[in-house]
């Protein structure tokens, strides 16, 4: 099965009007530490006051919030519209795309200080993920600016392994190991940093390496 057929927007939207009370569950996997993820991206994308952050997958709108509160001018893309729809009541300020992030933005020449993204990634192979963080350096990011990625994530595939032990019905999706995605990222000429965040999530912090 591929990740379109796997992960499509229909999931979403049918789980969009409850997806705030998942994230409550902040203990439980795959949430275990959401709140610090979201606080790590927001450090690490290091923008304030009328920066550009262009959010990718924004769901219900969370991280973008914390960015809207900072004074950042913030545009929004989500392939689900019942994400989006909530997304909207929390951020009348934000420009919003209805936009699967596998493909190109179309938004002409422009470039944002900080992308962010979070718990979405994981949908993507690792060769895609690659593929669109690229992408996005190239083609997105203002000189000097940052692209972070918070999401579902361990330091290896083994440490992956011991920790679905303690998981119920584990399903694999397409998690990051930080070992092999930071040595991915740096053969194709990006610059990254890793946080492990809770036992799950891990933060990544991306740059050109021009
Ligand atoms: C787990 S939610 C995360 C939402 C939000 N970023 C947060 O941290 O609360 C994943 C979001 O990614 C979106 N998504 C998944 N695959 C996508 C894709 N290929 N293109 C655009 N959005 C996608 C889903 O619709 C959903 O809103």
């Amino acid at each position: 099965m591929t990740s379109e057929e796997m992960f499509p927007a229909s999931d979403f939207d049918a789980w969009a009007g409850h997806y705030d009370q998942s994230i409550r569950e902040e203990s439980v996997f795959p949430f275990d530490g959401y709140n610090r993820v979201l606080e790590n991206i927001i450090e690490w994308a290091a923008v304030s006051n009328r920066k550009s952050v262009l959010d990718l997958g924004t769901g219900t709108g969370n991280l973008a919030l914390l960015f809207a509160k900072q004074g950042c001018q913030l545009v929004c893309t989500d392939f689900s519209q019942s994400m989006l729809v909530l997304a909207r009541g929390k951020l009348p300020q934000a420009n919003f795309f209805l936009h699967d992030l596998r493909f190109p933005l179309p938004l002409d020449e422009r470039r944002f200080d900080a992308i962010v993204s979070a718990y979405v990634f994981h949908h993507f192979p690792l060769t895609q993920k690659i593929e669109i963080c690229l992408r996005l350096v190239n083609e997105l990011l203002a000189q000097g600016g940052r692209l972070v990625i918070g999401d579902i994530s361990f330091r290896s595939f083994s440490t992956k392994e011991e920790f679905k032990q303690t998981i119920p019905d584990w399903e694999d999706e397409f998690y990051w190991f930080a070992d092999e995605s930071l040595e991915a990222l740096r053969q194709a000429g990006l610059r990254a940093r890793y946080q492990q965040v809770s036992a799950c999530a891990g933060v990544y912090e991306i740059r050109s390496g021009g």
